[in-house]
């Protein structure tokens, strides 16, 4: 992996446990930053922390819920005191939601995915810049899609949301810049994580390979290193953008 020089940087992840969120942690710790994995289950912490080990890296687990205000405050206290500070944070925990097309699209499906890709982008970018706004640094990422781009069929709450998070991101980044804070959203095509890989068929994801330019899903890696070059000092005059890691998705 390349080395992006955080070894003086404190990171915190949301849905630092699995898929994208884990590998974000991956390249953060990679280069030497210390790393708080927050995420829903204890025994799922327990596991991604120890994948974590062999980057020789500060690491805490944090119980978080992004949906809950009162939650995230409570896991950014953690985090502070855990890390002593924060640097980076990377706004990534999500849900996929009901399929189904608007008009059925069922109430508390929406309810819930507007509550954790929407509201928990929001609760933990709030927090980080409690921290970030007093220091007069730090790098915040928050984790869209390609679907905050374009639409796609079945999935109106999920597209809302990630387009949500791209327009909230420009907007934070406007505000904060004389602060020293850079804010981004980055875009993944379709990645091979639990998300996809648990809920769709196999013929499902040989349909959405075909809307790939490169022809394949993504590896939860190839949005790891993104991510860790835009939590780094490299990334200097990055702010307010989307990025996409889209395998050409989006080029069509
Ligand atoms: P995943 O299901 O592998 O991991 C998501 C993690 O978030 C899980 O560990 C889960 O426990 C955690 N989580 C869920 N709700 C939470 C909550 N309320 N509070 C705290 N943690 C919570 O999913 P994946 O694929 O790694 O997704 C990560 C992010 O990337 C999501 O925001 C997703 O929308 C986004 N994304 C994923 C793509 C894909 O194709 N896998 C494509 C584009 C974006």
């Amino acid at each position: 992996m390349i080395d992006y020089q955080l070894s003086n940087k404190k990171a915190m992840v949301t849905g630092g446990a699995s898929g994208i969120g884990l590998a974000c942690a991956e390249a953060l710790a990679a280069s030497g930053a210390a790393i708080a994995l927050w995420d829903l289950s204890q025994d799922a912490l327990d596991t991604a922390k120890a994948k974590l080990a062999q980057y020789d890296v500060p690491c805490i687990t944090v119980i978080a819920d992004v949906s809950d205000p009162a939650s995230v405050d409570a896991a950014m206290q953690a985090t502070v005191a855990g890390l002593g500070g924060l640097d980076i944070a990377v706004n990534n925990a999500g849900i996929g939601g009901a399929a189904a097309k608007s008009g059925d699209y069922p109430i508390d499906s929406w309810d819930k995915v507007i509550a954790v890709n929407l509201s928990g982008v929001f609760y933990c970018q709030r927090a980080a810049l409690q921290v970030m706004t007093k220091q007069k640094s730090g790098s915040i990422i928050n984790m869209a899609s390609v679907l905050g781009q374009v639409g796609i069929a079945l999935s109106s709450a999920y597209v809302a949301a990630k387009h949500g998070v791209v327009g909230m991101t420009k907007s934070a980044a406007l505000e904060h810049a004389e602060d020293g804070v850079r804010i981004n959203s980055v875009g993944p095509a379709f990645i091979h994580t639990p998300l996809v890989d648990k809920t769709l068929s196999p013929e499902a994801q040989d349909f959405l390979a075909s809307k790939h330019a490169m022809g394949r899903l993504g590896q939860p890696q190839e949005i790891g290193q993104l991510v860790a070059w835009l939590a780094s000092d490299a990334a200097s005059f990055a702010t307010g953008t989307y990025y996409a890691v889209d395998g050409g998705y989006l080029a069509s």
